[in-house]
């Protein structure tokens, strides 16, 4: 019997969303390098292009935004939730319970293709809101919407910090929003389709996905990374931490390795130089200081065996000079990710998925008699 441990190249959907060249680090979506979407699209363009798969005319595009901008306003069940939560609750808990709560209400859930793409800008919306107010009550402050405006990244800012950010601020959310928007199947992305496979809503489904996504071996790791440089705290102290934790101490260097690329992930080198451009203290620069040896020794030492940086190694501190605390990070990647998932979960259904129930092979005791009474 045939046992793929962590289903490596297993093949579970066909799909015309992501496609991924591990070996030369390519990485497209709907046919488009991920470099071009990055630089010239917005997010909401992006989303829209993967779960419709084409660009939206500009027609479509004021229509979907204008769901998106609607779903800003969180009905009051939701806030409760939020507020009922311990302010120093973990943001991705709380984004992951919000989920939860709206699926209390979607009793009569379609998986049509009018239903999920009526749902998805919704859902997007609901999802810049939902982690905008999870940031805010982690920081004691109540939330409201944002005013309208032409962007999603600028309103989630807005919606999170109370004000509009600078333009560059902006334009660095929206590229982050775009670089994690999908990856083909993770643990993540399987999560949902097996929750969605089963036909249970799509909220319950994205809620399973950010189950998956927390953990440090995937979603997790930009924090992982991130409190590495913290750790190490100065560029000079890196050869001395990377010897003594990652070479002796054999610990997984975080934001390093990847289960399909075999070389440097190419979202990576999008967020060092935002990262780089960002950077506007001391402080900041110092993190990219020791990130840059860090990423030096690391390619030293395991790019023989294949192992690269990924896209987590420098997007913590993108993420840090956008104005975010460490303890968003994961988060920040469920919102983009968010648009991934969905697409992922109709283009299953829709192409007639069946409930995803794979087998184990049982290996454990023959038939055998209760112990007696005495023996228990
Ligand atoms: N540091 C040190 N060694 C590593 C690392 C790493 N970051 N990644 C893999 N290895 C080594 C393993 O120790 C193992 O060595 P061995 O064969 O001598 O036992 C070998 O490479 C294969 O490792 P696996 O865990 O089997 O590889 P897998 O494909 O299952 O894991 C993963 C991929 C989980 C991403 C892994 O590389 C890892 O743990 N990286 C650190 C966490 C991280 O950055 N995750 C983010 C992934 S990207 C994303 O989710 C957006």
């Amino acid at each position: 019997m045939n046992i793929s441990n962590g289903l490596e190249d297993v093949y579970i959907k066909n799909t015309s969303i992501t496609f991924i060249d591990g070996e030369k680090g390519i990485l497209r979506y709907r046919g488009y390098d991920i470099h071009e979407l990055a630089e010239n699209c917005t997010f909401e363009e992006v989303a829209y292009l993967m779960i419709f798969g084409e660009l939206p005319s500009r027609n479509e595009l004021v229509s979907f935004s204008g769901t998106v901008q609607k779903s800003f306003s969180l009905p009051s069940y939701v806030l409760n939730v939020i507020d009922a939560l311990p302010q120093d609750a973990d943001i991705l808990s709380v984004f992951e319970t919000a989920f939860a709560a709206f699926s209390s209400e979607e009793r009569n859930f379609s998986w049509s293709r009018e239903a999920t793409l009526a749902k998805a800008p919704e859902i997007l919306g609901h999802a810049a809101a939902v982690l905008a107010a999870a940031y805010r009550h982690s920081q004691g402050l109540k939330y409201n919407p944002p005013p309208a405006s032409d962007s999603y990244a600028k309103s989630f800012l807005s919606a999170s910090f109370g004000a509009v950010p600078e333009r560059k601020i902006v334009d660095a959310m929206n590229r982050s929003l775009v670089l994690y928007a999908d990856h083909e199947v993770p643990a993540s992305t399987t999560a949902a389709l097996v929750a969605s496979s089963t036909l249970s809503d799509m909220y319950s489904s994205i809620a399973a996905a950010v189950a998956a996504l927390r953990g440090p071996l995937h979603g997790g790791a930009a924090e992982a990374a991130y409190r590495q440089f913290t750790e190490i705290g100065r560029a000079e102290n890196t050869d001395e931490w990377f010897s003594k934790n990652i070479i002796q101490g054999k610990k997984r260097l975080m934001g390093f390795g990847h289960r399909v690329y075999r070389t440097y992930d190419p979202r990576m080198a999008i967020f060092k130089s935002m990262a780089a451009s960002l950077a506007k203290d001391e402080e900041e620069r110092n993190l990219l200081r020791i990130a840059e040896r860090l990423e030096r020794l690391g390619v030293e030492k395991f790019s023989p065996k294949g192992i690269y940086p990924n896209t987590d190694f420098y997007s913590g501190i993108a993420f840090r000079c956008i104005g975010f605390p460490v303890t968003m990070f994961t988060s920040l990647f469920a919102l983009s990710r968010t648009a991934g998932w969905i697409a992922h979960m109709s283009e299953y259904v829709e192409n007639g998925g069946r409930i995803m129930r794979p087998r184990a092979v049982y290996i454990g005791h023959g038939p055998r008699e209760l112990p007696g009474e005495k023996a228990r």
